[in-house]
């Protein structure tokens, strides 16, 4: 027997205002094509201006408790992902929490940048199988275009703003491979790499700072970086490349989405993609692309799913569970 932490909810929301490549051709020396061909983005979300990250990731956790059936009292706790809190403090989630009217139980946020959500699911995991809380919802939400400088074509095109959820629910497993839920998890940072990916400003220095990305350098990371830890995620549980139904990366860039299948042995009809609709949106990117998949009726219950993202830091890391 051994605890694990089953996906029971999913749910995601995405601003109303959607932004097509075309609009940034009127401000900036920048094509469609360009875009398209070196991202694979072809629109994404902007949060209104009242619009905020915690009301993003409200709007996806309602979503999630309405799937999984329940409700915020049925929460012991809620860990969510940004690194575009509304406010420095209190978190993102305690901000949630009220919201939910969920007044027992503890809220905390996990700031790794793209990488937020795999190292809030890891977190979370952590939580329930060490018998510190029966249900968590796992968030990602950011508000990236916060943090664009709208005169830099380089990586202003890129971004974009959402929210997805998970709920994980303490069920018995036999202990294998087979079950269902977080089967293996492996996180890694490396700060040397810190300037490759940055906001230039912040608390302690008094500013907020924008975006500042070395895109190709942080490109050339990326496959071998998020190949490395998926495999390593599936070895640890105890299985190979050939056993994953999905691939649900960060949606960043469908060059590194294409590139990490093949380095991995699998073709594209094995990975959620939602770069095209999304953007990158950091750590919101790949619950978002969990929901959107499961309306797709592509992911299905026992499903082996293989997560792996990689950003500022760098961070990176890769969660293996069964749906
Ligand atoms: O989620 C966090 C992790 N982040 C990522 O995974 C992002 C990783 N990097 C990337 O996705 C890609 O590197 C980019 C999409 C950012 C850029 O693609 P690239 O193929 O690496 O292009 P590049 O940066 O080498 O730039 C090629 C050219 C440059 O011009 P020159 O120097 O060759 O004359 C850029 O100035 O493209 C130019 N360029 C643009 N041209 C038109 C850069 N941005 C634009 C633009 N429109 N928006």
């Amino acid at each position: 027997m051994a605890g694990r932490s089953v996906v029971v909810g999913v749910g995601h929301y995405l601003p109303e205002r959607i932004v097509p490549n075309s609009e940034f051709e009127e401000t900036l020396d920048t094509t469609d094509e360009w875009i398209k061909s070196r991202s694979g983005i072809e629109r994404r979300h902007f949060a209104a201006e009242d619009e905020n990250t915690s009301d993003l990731a409200t709007n996806a956790a309602e979503a999630a408790l309405a799937d999984a059936g329940l409700t915020a009292d049925d929460i012991d706790a809620i860990v969510l992902a940004t690194s575009t809190a509304d406010l420095t403090f209190p978190s993102a989630a305690t901000m949630v929490q009220a919201r939910l009217g969920m007044t027992k139980g503890f809220a905390f946020d996990v700031q790794a940048v793209c990488a937020g959500f795999v190292f809030a699911l890891s977190n979370a995991n952590a939580l329930i199988v060490s018998g510190q809380a029966k249900r968590v919802l796992v968030i990602g939400a950011e508000t990236f275009s916060r943090i664009m400088d709208w005169s830099d074509r380089s990586t202003c095109v890129l971004f974009g703003d959402g929210a997805g959820a998970l709920i994980l629910e303490l069920q018995d497993g036999a202990g294998t491979a087979q079950d269902r839920g977080i089967l293996a998890t492996d996180l890694n940072s490396d700060g040397r790499y810190k300037d490759l990916l940055y906001v230039d400003g912040g608390v302690s220095t008094q500013s907020t700072g924008h975006l500042r990305m070395q895109g190709n350098q942080v490109f050339r990371h990326a496959v071998e970086k998020l190949t490395k830890t998926a495999e390593t995620a599936l070895e640890r549980a105890g299985l190979g490349n050939a056993d994953v139904d999905w691939i649900v990366p960060h949606q960043a860039n469908i060059r590194i989405i294409q590139g990490t299948a093949k380095k991995m042995g699998l073709p594209m009809e094995n990975v959620v993609v939602t770069v095209q609709d999304h953007g990158n949106t950091s750590a919101a990117s790949i619950p978002l692309a969990l929901s959107v998949a499961k309306q797709r009726g592509q992911i299905k219950q026992d499903d082996l799913i293989v997560t792996e993202a990689i950003g500022g830091g760098l961070a990176w890391g890769s969660v293996v569970l069964r749906w």
